[in-house]
C-alpha cells in the first residue's frame, strides 16, 4: 500500500465510525446473520431491509431452525420482496450446512462459495464481516467510490473490469479490519458519494478524487458501451530537440499501463493540427520553447484494440530549446529508444518513421 492508499482507506473508516448507520447486521458477527442480511439486502434498500430481516430472523435465528424449515413457510416471509429463488436457495443452502458441515456455517471462503446463491460478493461480505478476513466486497458502491477516486472509465460488469476492480479493491483494503472497512466504503457509497449529484464539498477525499480534481464526477462510474466500440482519438507527439526525444510512460489505470509513448494529447473527436495547436494542452506542453518545424507524419490511422477503437495521428515536431513541462516528460536519447516498452501502436510509428530511417 502506497502512503496514498493508506490515506483513502483510513480515511473512509474515520468517516465511517462519525456517519454508519446503526444496522442490526453490522452489530453481530455471527456468519448465518451477516448471509441473512446480505441476501436481502440484494432484493431491496436498507430502510425496507430492516424489517424483513428483524421479522426472518426471530422466526429462523440460526440455521438449522432454516434448514428444517418448509419451502412454503420461508416464502412467506420471503412474501413482498420478490426473486423467490433467492428465499429457495437459503434454505436449501441451510440444508446443505446441516448436511455437509453439521450445522455449523462453514469458516472458509471456497466452502462458503459452494453454497447455492452465494456468489463472491456475499461470501465476502461475509467472511469479512464475521471474521475479519482480507476479502475484498465489490458492490455498485465499491465501484463507484473506486471508479471516481482513481478515474476508471471502464464500464461495470465486464471481465477486464472486475479484474482492475478487485486489484484496487485488494490493495486498498485494511487487512488488519478488513470488516471494519468494507462495511465503511460501501457505507461510504451509500450515503457519500451518491451516484448523482454527490456532496463533494462535503467529502473528506475530494483532493485525493481523480474525478473530482478533473471536474468529471459524473463521468464515473463510466456507463456500459451498449455494443458499441468505445472509440477515442489519440494525437502523439514526437518532439526532438537536438539528439534528444520525450516520453512519458502511462500511469492511470487505462490501457497500456507501464508502457511508454511520446507525449499524447487525447481528444473527444478528431482534430486536425490547427484545432489541436489551439489545446490548451499543446501550448501547456511547449510552454517555454519554439516550434521550428512540424510535419504530420501518421493521420487518423485506425487501431482496433479489444474493447477500444483508435484513431491515432503523428506529429514530428523539432523544438528550440528542451521541453520543460516540469519534469513530466522523459527526456530519452534517441538512439535509446528501442530500449523502451511500448504499445503496438507507438512501434508502428516508430518503425515506419524512426527505425528504418536510423538502420
Ligand atoms: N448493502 C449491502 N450490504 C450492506 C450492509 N452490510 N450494510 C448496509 N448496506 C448494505
Amino acid at each position: 500500500m502506497t502512503e496514498k492508499e493508506i490515506g483513502i482507506s483510513s480515511t473512509i473508516i474515520a468517516w465511517y465510525q462519525i456517519h454508519k448507520r446503526d444496522l442490526p447486521w453490522r452489530e453481530t458477527s455471527d456468519p448465518y446473520h451477516i448471509w441473512i442480511s446480505e441476501i436481502i439486502l440484494q432484493q431491496t434498500r436498507v430502510a425496507q431491509g430492516l424489517e424483513y430481516y428483524k421479522h426472518f430472523i426471530s422466526r429462523f435465528p440460526d440455521i438449522m431452525t432454516l434448514a428444517s424449515a418448509t419451502e412454503d413457510e420461508v416464502l412467506k416471509y420471503w412474501q413482498g420482496l420478490g426473486y423467490y429463488s433467492r428465499a429457495r436457495n437459503l434454505r436449501t443452502a441451510a440444508i446443505s450446512v446441516a448436511n455437509r458441515f453439521g450445522g455449523e456455517f462453514p469458516k472458509d471462503y471456497k466452502a462458503i462459495l459452494s453454497l447455492k446463491g452465494i456468489g463472491e460478493y456475499t461470501a465476502s461480505a461475509i467472511v469479512s464481516f464475521a471474521w475479519d478476513m482480507p476479502y475484498p466486497v465489490l458492490d455498485g458502491n465499491v465501484y463507484r467510490v473506486l471508479s471516481r477516486l482513481y478515474a476508471i472509465d471502464l464500464p461495470i460488469g465486464t471481465t477486464e473490469s472486475k479484474k482492475v476492480f478487485t486489484e484496487l479493491a485488494t490493495c486498498l483494503m485494511d487487512k488488519q479490519r478488513a470488516g471494519l472497512y468494507n462495511q465503511a466504503i460501501m457505507e461510504f457509497g451509500a450515503l457519500q458519494c451518491i451516484p448523482h449529484n454527490p456532496d463533494c464539498q462535503t467529502c473528506p477525499l475530494s483532493e485525493k478524487c481523480e474525478a473530482y480534481v478533473s471536474g468529471q464526477t459524473n463521468k464515473f462510474p463510466a456507463k456500459k458501451h451498449s455494443s458499441k466500440q468505445h472509440v477515442r482519438f489519440f494525437n502523439y507527439i514526437h518532439i526532438i530537440y537536438k539528439e534528444t526525444t520525450y516520453l512519458l510512460r502511462r500511469e492511470n489505470n487505462d490501457i497500456w499501463k507501464g508502457l511508454y509513448e511520446f507525449p499524447l494529447i487525447e481528444t473527444e473527436n478528431a482534430v486536425n493540427f490547427h484545432q489541436l495547436e489551439e489545446l490548451e494542452s499543446f501550448n501547456k506542453m511547449f510552454q517555454g520553447t519554439k516550434l521550428l518545424d512540424i510535419k504530420p507524419q501518421l493521420e487518423n490511422l485506425k487501431h482496433q484494440l479489444s474493447h477500444q477503437t483508435i484513431y491515432a495521428s503523428f506529429y514530428k515536431i523539432h523544438i528550440a530549446t528542451p521541453l520543460q513541462g516540469n519534469g513530466k516528460y522523459q527526456p530519452v536519447n534517441s538512439a535509446d529508444l528501442e530500449l523502451f516498452p511500448v504499445s503496438k501502436l507507438t512501434d508502428i510509428y516508430i518503425d515506419k518513421f524512426i527505425r528504418n530511417l536510423s538502420e
